[in-house]
């Protein structure tokens, strides 16, 4: 059965993201709006959904407790934003990652919406000081930037501007529990909020390495991916302080002057050298061809591995 939530959810660009959104909040049993500048791109998404929930659904990995064909019938499209948002609870913004832009989608939304509804952006790195500055609904403005791809990758950072209302905060940490994500609450704004701030940490010292030759790039790769993401898949970073010693406590006893030491050689900045882009992509590209084909080929099997893994994470630890 569908559940009859009160009110609605309103997708403002129905490209990758706004799909996965789309999914996500049906598979809560969310009524759904989808919306988009360019009609194409509604009647293109509500297709794509269709055929990849049929193919969630045959193989088991379709979220939330409805079938398919309801959850179907819970997304539509529309054409008007003032229709889109009537009755809406929450408005996820998934336009293209261009400040201008976003700015001028919310200025929209700000005359148009009451005072309840969350008006959130999925925007990757846009600073919520300046995406929501100067808007009368200022307080109930937040930032949910996803992980690609978002059906299988479940984190959510909350990033809030600093006159977002707590309750702005609280009520979309509980909508994307509802509908099975994993938010997080970032405290204050920052650049590069803190999922790409840990990635681009690692980014780096891969880069140095690879450029003074201590490791092969396919190698440091393979240190992620057979050594430390095995276990971040299930815990982080200081979590694992924790287990690979008495507690952090001991861990920083025993090794926080060998974390100091070996911190104090990491070189600075990489400049992204085109003499290393290459050697990277030399190295990248005898697993992986650059070409079209073989890259999506290689995203789908990525998907393929993170909806099984998906699974395996709710059979060990159920929420
Ligand atoms: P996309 O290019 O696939 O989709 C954008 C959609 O917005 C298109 O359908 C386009 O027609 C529509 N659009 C453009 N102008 C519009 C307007 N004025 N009103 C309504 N719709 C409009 O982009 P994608 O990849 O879905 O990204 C959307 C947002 O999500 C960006 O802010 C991006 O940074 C963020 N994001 C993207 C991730 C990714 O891996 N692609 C991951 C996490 C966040």
């Amino acid at each position: 059965m569908a559940s009859s939530e009160a009110g609605g959810v309103v997708i403002v660009g129905s490209g990758l993201i706004g799909r996965n959104w789309a999914m996500l909040f049906a598979s809560g049993g969310f009524k759904v709006k989808l919306y988009d500048i360019e009609q194409q791109q509604i009647t293109n998404a509500l297709e794509n959904i269709r055929k990849e929930m049929k193919l969630l659904e045959k193989s088991d990995a379709l979220k939330g407790s409805l079938s398919a064909e309801q959850q179907l019938s819970l997304i539509s499209g529309c054409t008007t934003l003032a229709q889109a948002v009537e009755g809406a609870v929450h408005i996820q913004e998934c336009v293209p990652e261009n400040l201008e832009l976003k700015k001028k989608i919310f200025a929209q939304l700000d005359r148009i919406v009451d005072d309840r509804v969350v008006l959130s952006s999925s925007s990757s790195c846009l600073m919520p000081s300046k995406l929501f500055v100067g808007l009368a609904h200022v307080k109930q403005c937040i930032v949910a930037h996803p992980v690609n791809p978002p059906y299988y990758v479940p984190l959510v950072e909350l990033i809030p501007h600093p006159e977002t209302a707590p309750a702005t905060m609280d009520r979309t940490h509980a909508l994307m529990r509802k509908i099975g994500q994993s938010p997080v609450r970032v405290l204050k704004e920052i650049d590069g909020f803190v999922l790409n701030r840990l990635q681009y940490a690692i980014i780096s010292e891969a880069w140095r390495l690879v450029e003074e030759g201590i490791v092969s790039p396919s190698d440091v790769d393979l240190v992620m991916s057979d050594g430390l993401g095995m276990r971040y898949a299930f815990i982080g970073p200081l979590e694992t302080m924790h287990l690979n010693a008495e507690g952090v406590v001991s861990y920083c006893d025993r090794y926080s002057e060998g974390m100091k030491r070996v911190l104090k050689t990491f070189g600075p900045i990489p400049e992204f050298s085109r003499a290393t882009v290459e050697k990277v992509n030399q190295d990248m590209c005898l697993k992986v061809p650059d070409d079209p084909e073989h890259l999506a080929a290689r995203r789908q099997w990525r998907d393929d591995c993170l909806m099984r893994l998906a699974k395996l994470k709710n059979q060990v630890q159920p929420q």
